[in-house]
C-alpha cells in the first residue's frame, strides 16, 4: 500500500529537491508524493496554447530515482486556475473541448513513464451546501459546471481514461468523512458513473481528509469508509493532516505551545484514523494514505494559524509521536 505525502518543489524555497534533510525524511517514510502544488491546472498549463512540465518532469524525476511513485493532483478543480482558463469564453462544445485538451495533454505527457499512477481528475466538484435539500449536498459552482453542465464531470473522466488508461482515476474531496450529505453525494455520483449504460470509468474515491483532532467523530469516519468501500472503488486518504489548535473556521484555538499531553493526544488520533481505514477498506481497495506535507514548518496550515502542529515531522524535521501512531494503526488493523 502506497504511503505517500505532498511535497513542496519547483521555485518553492523549501522545495524537496534543494533539501536532503526533507529528502532523507521521504526516502526512509514514504513511497509516493504528491506535488502539493506544482501539478496544478495554473502551474501545468500558464496560457491556453502552452503547458509548462519542467518542474513537474523535474519532481517525477526525483521519485522515479528514488524507487516512488507520484499520485498526480490535480486536473479539473474550481480553484488554482490559470487567468486565461477563468476568462475563457465559447459555447458548452468549445469549454469541453478546452477542459478535454487541458486533461489529454497533461495525463498523455506523464503516461508513458508509468511514474504517476494516479490522479485527481476532478477536485472538490461537491458544495457545502444542500440547497434544495434532497439531502445530497448540491454541485459547486465552477467554471466548468457553469459552462458546461453536470455532465463535466462524466466528460473529464472519460478524457483522462482516454489520455492514460493505466492511470488509477479519483474523485477528491474534503470533509466527505465527517459530513453525511457532502459524502452521500459523492457516493450518488459514483453510482451514477457505474450506472450509465456506457460506465464511466473512475477508480477511486478520495478523503483529503484535513480533519481535526476531535473532528469527525471516529465511528462516521468509519461508516464513511466502510460506505466508499462498498462501491467497489479504491479509497485513499489523499491529504491527511490533524489540527490540534484550529476550529472549524480555521481561526486558531487557545493552545500557543505543542505541549507533551497534545502530541499524545495527536499520536492517539493518527493511529485511530489509520486503523479505521485499515479495518475498513479492503486490502485490494487501499489506494493509500498521504499526508498533507512533512513538516508542520510547511504546513499549510501555518497560513491561518502559526500555533498549528498538524503532521508526524516537527519544526526541526524530528519524527513526532504522530509517526509511531500512523505507524501503529498499519499494523494494529485488522
Ligand atoms: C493547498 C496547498 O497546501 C497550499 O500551499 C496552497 O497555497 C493552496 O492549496 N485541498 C487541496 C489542496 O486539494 O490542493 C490544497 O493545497 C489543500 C486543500
Amino acid at each position: 500500500m502506497a504511503i505517500g505525502v505532498a511535497v513542496p518543489a519547483g521555485r518553492s524555497a523549501k522545495s524537496i529537491l534543494k533539501s536532503v534533510e526533507r529528502q532523507a525524511i521521504v526516502n526512509r517514510h514514504f513511497s509516493q508524493l504528491t506535488a502539493e502544488n506544482i501539478m496544478k491546472p495554473s502551474y501545468l498549463h500558464p496560457a491556453e496554447n502552452r503547458f509548462y512540465f519542467d518542474d513537474a518532469d523535474a519532481l517525477v524525476e526525483y521519485a522515479a530515482s528514488q524507487g516512488k511513485t507520484v499520485h498526480g493532483h490535480t486536473l479539473i478543480w474550481h480553484y488554482g486556475l490559470p487567468n486565461w482558463m477563468n476568462d475563457f469564453t465559447g459555447d458548452t462544445a468549445a469549454w469541453t473541448a478546452m477542459m478535454t485538451d487541458h486533461i489529454t495533454e497533461i495525463m498523455s505527457h506523464f503516461a508513458a513513464e508509468d511514474i504517476v499512477v494516479s490522479w485527481d481528475v476532478v477536485n472538490e466538484a461537491i458544495a457545502d451546501i444542500d440547497n434544495d435539500e434532497n439531502g445530497l449536498n448540491d454541485l459547486r459552482n465552477s467554471i466548468w459546471q457553469d459552462n458546461i453542465g453536470a455532465g463535466y464531470l462524466a466528460a473529464a473522466f472519460r478524457a483522462a481514461h482516454a489520455a492514460d488508461p493505466n492511470a488509477d482515476l479519483y474523485y477528491n474531496d474534503y470533509n466527505i468523512a465527517g459530513v453525511p450529505a457532502k459524502r452521500n453525494a459523492v457516493l450518488d455520483l459514483v453510482k451514477q458513473f457505474q450506472e450509465d449504460p456506457n460506465p464511466v470509468p473512475i477508480h477511486g474515491i478520495g478523503f483529503q481528509m484535513h480533519i481535526s483532532v476531535t473532528w469527525p467523530d471516529i465511528d462516521q469516519i468509519r461508516e464513511s469508509f466502510a460506505l466508499a468501500a462498498s462501491t467497489g472503488l479504491k479509497v485513499k486518504i489523499s491529504e491527511l493532516d490533524i489540527a490540534m489548535n484550529t476550529d472549524r473556521s480555521r481561526k486558531p484555538m487557545s493552545l500557543t505551545e505543542f505541549t507533551v499531553a497534545v502530541a499524545v493526544q495527536q499520536q492517539k488520533r493518527y493511529e485511530a484514523i489509520v486503523a479505521a481505514y485499515m479495518d475498513e477498506v479492503p486490502e485490494a481497495q487501499r489506494g493509500g494514505i498521504s499526508v498533507w506535507g512533512i513538516t508542520d514548518r510547511d504546513s499549510w496550515q501555518r497560513s491561518y494559524n502559526a500555533h498549528e502542529w498538524p503532521l508526524l515531522f516537527d519544526d526541526d524535521l524530528k519524527p513526532k509521536p504522530a509517526l509511531q501512531g500512523f505507524a501503529d494503526g498499519l499494523t494494529g488493523g485488522m
